[in-house]
């Protein structure tokens, strides 16, 4: 799989920096396990019984490239990947790293994680707040709270800004998808509306999904813990906040 803008990793390593980093290698092996968790998402995410996505970071998507039997199976071995990266590095810590797997497996499955999330779609109504922070915010607070654990520090501070990120992400997200075209998100576009998926920009419009995302960033900075790093991670949440919805989609030949 080609990579993509691994940014789950990049928090929870700019987190961990914060917090003083002392088992770098325990660090990495978190940010490894929780990108891959992310990659499993996308290859079951575009199967046919969710998405039916052809496209994904600009390339057949798995099951288009090598059939839904091993798309499946892709995933599954992904999650066992993630698992088995995290178990290896615990040695050198177990407390922590105990610590590490329980709060990956807490933000995959269900009843908050992405699975839970993934699971909303099969309802007949949905809520939104609830479908975006199970699908999409789970793995941000699994990047803040994994990157302070891996440090040594406690998890339970670093949950909101994780929420708020993943929120964030997940409304720019849905106006990527409602403005953006398939050469530019290196997947295919329009697939909420195509899938009658609740989404941001129904729900506000597109100026109301635009206010959303500056009230929920700025919640974002103004709720990083106290800790060395803290000024340095709220410049890097307004450097990303800045190419979340890239001025080319708002305001296309700008
Ligand atoms: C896409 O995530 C899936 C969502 C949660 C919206 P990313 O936009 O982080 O995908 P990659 O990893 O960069 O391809
Ligand atoms: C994906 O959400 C979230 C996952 C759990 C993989 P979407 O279906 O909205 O994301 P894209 O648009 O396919 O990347
Ligand atoms: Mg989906
Ligand atoms: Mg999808």
């Amino acid at each position: 799989m080609p990579g993509g803008a691994r940014i789950r990793p990049t928090i929870l390593t700019s987190v961990a920096l914060a917090c003083g980093d002392d088992r770098p290698g325990l660090t990495d092996a978190a940010a490894a396990a929780l990108e891959l968790i992310h990659c499993a998402s996308l290859v079951h995410d575009d199967l046919p019984c969710f998405d039916d996505a052809g496209e994904r970071r600009g390339k057949p998507s798995v099951h288009r490239a090598f059939s839904e039997p091993l798309a499946v199976l892709t995933g599954d071995s992904l999650i066992v990947a993630a698992f088995e990266t995290l178990a290896r590095a615990a040695v050198a810590d177990p407390a922590r790293g105990v610590e590490l797997v329980g709060i990956l497996a807490q933000r995959t499955g269900m009843p908050g994680g992405i699975c839970a999330g993934q699971g909303w779609e099969s309802e007949a109504r949905v809520d939104l707040a609830a479908y975006h922070r199970a699908k999409t915010g789970a793995l941000f607070v699994a990047a803040t709270q994994m990157g302070a654990v891996a440090a040594g520090q406690e998890a339970e501070p670093w949950e909101e800004l994780g929420a708020r990120i993943g929120e964030a992400f997940q409304v720019a997200d849905d106006l990527r998808d409602a403005l953006g075209t398939p050469d530019h998100l290196g997947k295919p576009a329009g697939q909420d509306d195509r899938h009658g998926r609740p989404n941001a920009v129904s729900a506000l419009g597109i100026d109301g999904a635009m206010g959303r995302l500056r009230d929920i960033l700025g919640g974002a900075i103004a709720s990083i813990p106290s800790c060395p790093g803290e000024a340095m991670l709220a410049q890097l949440v307004t450097r990303y906040a800045q190419k979340l919805v890239p001025v080319s989609i708002l305001h296309p030949g700008e």
